[in-house]
């Protein structure tokens, strides 16, 4: 077993009694963990390129209310806010005032689309206001220090029923910048720590990438 698929398992083991079934693990091959072809992960490119795959993914239905935490340019948002809707919202939380501004000009004719600046420590809205939190290669730019007290701010700002979904760069397979990315296993022991349970965690075929969704615990009853 590879040391990276070793990783992977050893990270989903931790959880995969609490969510009664062993964790699905996928790689764009529908369900199945089988390897389709000797190429399946030798493609290397960027999450972009799987973006609808991802967003498939991610399944929003229109009237959701998402933050996309560290919207950069905005190339998420765009694709979220055609999902929710006009019905829905996209909050687009950026540190940098730039790219802020640069949002409020390219959608300012897309209502559902909120760019706004956060603080470094905060999404800062409202409890219970969301059914999304994502992160696209922003997780690793959150204080290192505060990465769960981040996470359990989350679960406050999102709805009981919210997920947090989480894109990284899995550094054990990169070759470059590896510290633009965070090992699952590490990922998965801050989320839990915060309250937060994986659902699914997979390697986005043909990326470096991987993507994981998370719900809170106290979406899973006592066992009896
Ligand atoms: C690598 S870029 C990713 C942009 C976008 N999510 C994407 O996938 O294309 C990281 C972004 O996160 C922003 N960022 C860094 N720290 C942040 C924080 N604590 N809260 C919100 N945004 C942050 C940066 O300004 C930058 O735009």
């Amino acid at each position: 077993m590879s040391r990276c698929s070793g990783l992977m398992l050893a990270a989903l083991s931790l959880t995969a009694v609490a969510v009664e079934s062993t964790l699905p693990v996928r790689a764009d091959t529908g369900d199945s963990t089988r390897v389709a072809n000797a190429k399946q992960y030798a493609h290397r490119g960027g999450v972009r390129q799987k973006g609808v795959y991802i967003l498939k993914e991610l399944d929003l239905r229109p009237g959701d209310v998402v933050v996309d935490i560290g919207a950069g340019d905005g190339w998420w948002v765009e694709r979220m806010a055609k999902l929710v809707g006009e019905k829905g919202t996209v909050h687009a939380a950026e540190v940098s005032k730039k790219l802020v501004e640069a949002m409020q000009k390219k959608f300012a004719k897309v209502p559902q689309i909120k760019p706004y600046l956060c603080k470094p420590d905060s999404p800062g809205l409202p409890d219970n206001s969301c059914d999304m939190a994502f992160f696209s290669q922003t997780y690793h730019h959150l204080d290192l220090n505060s990465h769960v007290d981040y996470l359990r701010l989350l679960r406050k700002i999102l709805k009981p029923t919210g997920r947090l979904c989480i894109i990284e760069k899995y550094p054990d397979i990169s070759t470059k910048n590896r510290a633009h990315g965070t090992p699952l296993s590490r990922l998965v022991k801050e989320a839990e720590e915060a309250g937060w349970i994986p659902v699914r965690c997979e390697m986005i075929a043909g990326t470096y990438h991987y993507i994981a969704v998370f719900v809170q615990k106290d979406m899973f009853p006592p066992e009896r």
